[in-house]
């Protein structure tokens, strides 16, 4: 029988997303399912995805969620993956983002909104759903934090707990003053337990209660052992590390959703045998965004929130060197309305050169794939990062930072890799203007030389970027948790 497992997590695609996490909750479950792994996936009931589930016939009652009734739904994906919709209207059946209220602010009752989606998953893993107890409990960032926390402080037996990290940035604190309220003994508030510097924190509790800890890839594993990436958890992280209780697992993507060959957003679909259909795309990207329709400028795509962690003020000083330089560049992004003002002021100095759309396109998104030469990915830190996973492809080269998760998954084009037929892209550092500059310069004089680029597109396009050899490491890591070897 297969090994069964929770999952735990605030936004799985298709049904709820605003970043990479929703990628990952939405496509592992089915890579899993090829290694003899069945999961099922709780997420909150947020309006958006009530509407999307629609009428549901089976649920499960959970009784008084802080304070008043919630019951669980479930639903089957298209694939056929189980997901437990936490119907709970008072937390969740709300207008507004899963986050934040329709003024952008964060909900004020965060900490009570997502401790009930831990609670639930908590229920859930000591039997609630008759004849299904799940071996493992994987929970996903802070929204799941409290996870591993509530079922180790209530004690064996239980699941075996993995916690993942998808960024550090987002940890979930709230005052201490909420700890009778969230439902933690007086004894968890201590640095070997829930608090953090003078507070309740939900990753912190996470990483430390959990079984094991992941994070999405061995780089931005090390990274987080140290002061700066660690963002104040790297001697926890470190602790963790030392006890053998910290990994990183490079994310995939979802092949079928992201395939240049039968994509239903692009102009023409092509594959790695007929890229020249690829500058019908280019064409269509240039018009769409109103840049001058040209097949020799070469068009740099990015395709993101718009935020510290993105390297979006290197990016705005860098973008008149790369106009200078005969480049244009195609920009798709939601977040902070500075950022947005910075693009507007260039664009209108040439719009011919720059096009930006400020929201969350995800059409749109893969016409920027699928149309732009390079993606830039200049980002200050970066988890894993999934646009330039994307890009290798759909044969867009790839120009990222080298840290974190882009380090592990692009090869950069220095003569080595070049003679060796064996480079996808290109990586700079230090993670400066001066240094995302000097990739660009490097990246337009590559594109001048349609050889040495078209074997970039090809590697790029032969990378293994799926979800197979992801799965194949949590199912290993599943099945050591629950035989007690790690
Ligand atoms: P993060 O999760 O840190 O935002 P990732 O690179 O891991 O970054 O994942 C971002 C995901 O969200 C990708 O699937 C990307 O295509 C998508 N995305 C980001 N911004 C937008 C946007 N404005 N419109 C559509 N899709 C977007
Ligand atoms: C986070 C990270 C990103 C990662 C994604 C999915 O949002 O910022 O790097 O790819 O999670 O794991």
């Amino acid at each position: 029988m297969a090994m069964q497992v929770l999952a735990v997590a605030s936004e799985l695609y298709p049904l709820i997303k605003t970043g990479g996490l929703a990628d990952v909750a939405g496509a592992l479950p089915a890579a899993l399912g090829g290694h003899y792994v069945s999961v099922r996936t709780i997420i909150p009931g947020y309006r958006d995805v009530l509407s999307k589930i629609g009428r549901v016939d089976v649920r499960h009652q959970l009784g008084d969620l802080f304070g008043e009734r919630a019951e669980l739904l479930e639903w089957r994906a298209e694939g056929g993956e189980e997901i437990l919709v936490l119907e709970a209207p008072h937390l969740f059946n709300r207008d507004g983002g899963p986050y934040v209220d329709p003024a952008g602010q964060d909900w004020s009752d965060n900490a009570i909104r997502f401790a009930a989606l831990s609670r639930a998953a908590e229920r859930v893993a000591r039997g609630l759903i008759s004849d299904w107890v799940p071996d493992v409990v994987h929970a996903h960032d802070w929204q799941a934090g409290l996870t591993p926390a509530y079922l180790a402080l209530a004690g064996e037996p239980r699941p075996r707990t993995v916690m993942t990290i998808h960024n550090l940035a987002f940890q979930g604190q709230c005052g201490a003053e909420l700890l009778g309220a969230l439902g933690l003994p007086l004894e968890a508030y201590a640095v070997d337990g829930v608090e953090y510097y003078g507070a309740v924190g939900f990753l912190k509790a996470g990483i430390f209660y959990a079984d094991h800890v992941t994070t999405v890839s061995p780089t931005y594993a090390s990274e987080i052992q140290l002061p700066g990436a660690g963002m104040g958890l790297d001697g926890l992280l470190a602790t963790r590390a030392a006890e053998g209780r910290l990994s990183g697992i490079l994310n995939g993507i979802d092949t079928q959703t992201w395939d240049p060959s039968s994509d239903p957003h692009l102009a023409a679909t092509y594959s790695a045998h007929s890229l020249d259909l690829k500058a019908a795309n280019k064409a269509a990207l240039q018009q769409r965004l109103g840049l001058e329709v040209s097949p020799t400028r070469p068009v740099f795509a990015v395709i993101t929130r718009l935020t510290w962690q993105k390297g979006m003020d290197l990016l705005l000083e860098a973008i008149p060197e790369l106009i200078a330089r005969g480049g244009q560049l195609a920009l798709l992004g939601a977040g902070e309305p500075a950022i947005q003002e910075g693009l507007l002021a260039i664009e209108a100095t040439d719009p011919g050169s720059i096009g930006c759309v400020f929201g969350y396109d995800e059409p749109l998104a893969h016409l920027l794939q699928g149309g732009a030469d390079a993606i830039l990915v200049p980002s200050r830190f970066e988890p894993c990062g999934l646009t330039q996973l994307c890009a290798l492809r759909y044969g867009t080269i790839p120009v990222v930072s080298r840290l974190g998760g882009l380090a592990d998954t692009v090869i950069d084009a220095n003569d080595a890799a070049l003679r060796a037929g064996v480079a996808t892209g290109v990586q700079f550092a230090p993670v400066d203007q001066h240094g995302l500059v000097l990739a660009i310069d490097r990246t337009i004089r590559l594109y001048q030389q349609p050889d040495s680029w078209r074997t970039l597109q090809r590697q790029g396009m032969a990378s293994s970027i799926g979800w197979e050899q992801a799965a194949g490491l949590y199912a290993a890591l599943y099945h050591r948790l629950i035989r007690g070897d790690i």
